[in-house]
């Protein structure tokens, strides 16, 4: 395999002409390709085909390259586990006093990635792309099992991490459902029992004035909850609402039910699921909600702001 990565000159020229707030305004322009807490992934204008996820987080040359290996690592567990994960190359570099990460990937078809495909397919073959998925994150909480206290991986299992290896949106699922995994920006991953990503890197994007309330309200329950099976599947099953097709849900619990029971954990019902989704929603929403103040603080008093967030975000 060739490499994919853009040269680190074209990055810094796309930089300097970046404009975070309309991307698709920049000397360079870019699309949105989807929206992350941290990151964005972009698709860069002269080169389509390609998703370039940008991490804008970094204050050192050092921390940049220790997500850099923390990421490679990460992917190579996964792939150990069993998981098909996209091909993924990373690039830093320094700009404005910060150091940037760039990761990035072939990009997939918008209607092969899990939360598009769902619209598309019957109910039927959504339940075997489901089945699919949490048969793949099973892999992961097997593998962490075996290697329990050595070696384990966080996985975040939601059906917009996934695309569907050749899928024809005319013809459906085909008689086998095979995945490809490609969330890889967050590598949570346990050496010897101890988390090896700094949970501080994330509160970078987040406004100063809240960084004390999410260190001591959801930092511990999120730097936990991707390696709980039941929770992944619960945010897998929650993540209907957020995509619009809570319809689908009773359709799908049935299936990863079976897969939880097996695992010799308590069945998820709809109501659980349903709260989970609602907390969660107000968590997100509220977070962005406060990042948009914090945006215009960092206009008003003539700071530049780095990261690219969403509007409008309909959950
Ligand atoms: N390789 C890719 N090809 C096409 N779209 C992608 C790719 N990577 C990410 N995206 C889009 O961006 C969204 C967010 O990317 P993801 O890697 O899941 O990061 P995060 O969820 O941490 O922000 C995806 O759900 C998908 O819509
Ligand atoms: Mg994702």
């Amino acid at each position: 395999m060739g490499s994919i990565a853009l040269p680190v000159e074209f990055l810094k020229e796309f930089e300097a002409g970046l404009n975070p707030r309309f991307p698709e305004r920049s000397a360079i322009p870019a699309r949105v390709l989807g929206y992350g807490e941290i990151g964005t992934t972009l698709e860069i204008a002269g080169h389509d085909g390609l998703a370039c996820k940008r991490f804008p987080m970094f204050y050192s040359e050092e921390e940049a390259i220790n997500y850099q290996a923390l990421h490679d690592a990460y992917i190579k567990i996964l792939r150990e586990a069993g998981l098909n994960v996209a091909q993924s190359e990373t690039v830093r570099l320094e700009h404005g006093g910060r150091w940037i990460v760039y990761i990035f990937q072939e990009k997939f078809p918008a209607e092969s990635i899990g939360h598009r495909a769902i619209h598309i397919l019957a109910p039927g073959e959504t339940r075997r792309l489901v089945a699919q998925v949490v048969a793949e994150l099973r892999k992961i909480f097997t593998f962490n099992r075996l290697h329990r206290g050595e070696r384990e991986v966080g996985i975040d299992g939601q059906i917009s991490n996934w695309a569907i290896v050749g899928f024809d949106a005319r013809s459906g699922l085909g008689p086998e459902v095979k995945l490809v995994y490609f969330d890889t920006s967050t590598p949570l991953m346990r050496l010897g029992g101890r988390e090896q990503l700094d949970p501080e890197l994330f509160l970078r994007s987040a406004p100063s004035f809240l960084v004390w309330l999410i260190r001591w309200l959801f930092l511990p329950d999120v730097m936990t909850r991707y390696y709980d099976f039941r929770q992944v599947a619960m945010d897998l099953l929650a993540n209907f609402y957020k995509e619009q097709r809570p319809d689908l849900i009773p359709v799908v619990l049935e299936v990863v039910n079976e897969m939880i029971v097996e695992e010799g954990l308590r069945p998820l019902s709809l109501e659980e699921v349903r709260g989970y989704y609602r907390q969660d929603a107000w968590i997100w929403r509220t977070y962005l909600a406060f990042r948009k103040v914090d945006r215009a603080l960092h206009h008003i008093t003539g700071r530049p702001y780095p990261y690219i967030l969403p509007g409008v975000i309909k959950r």
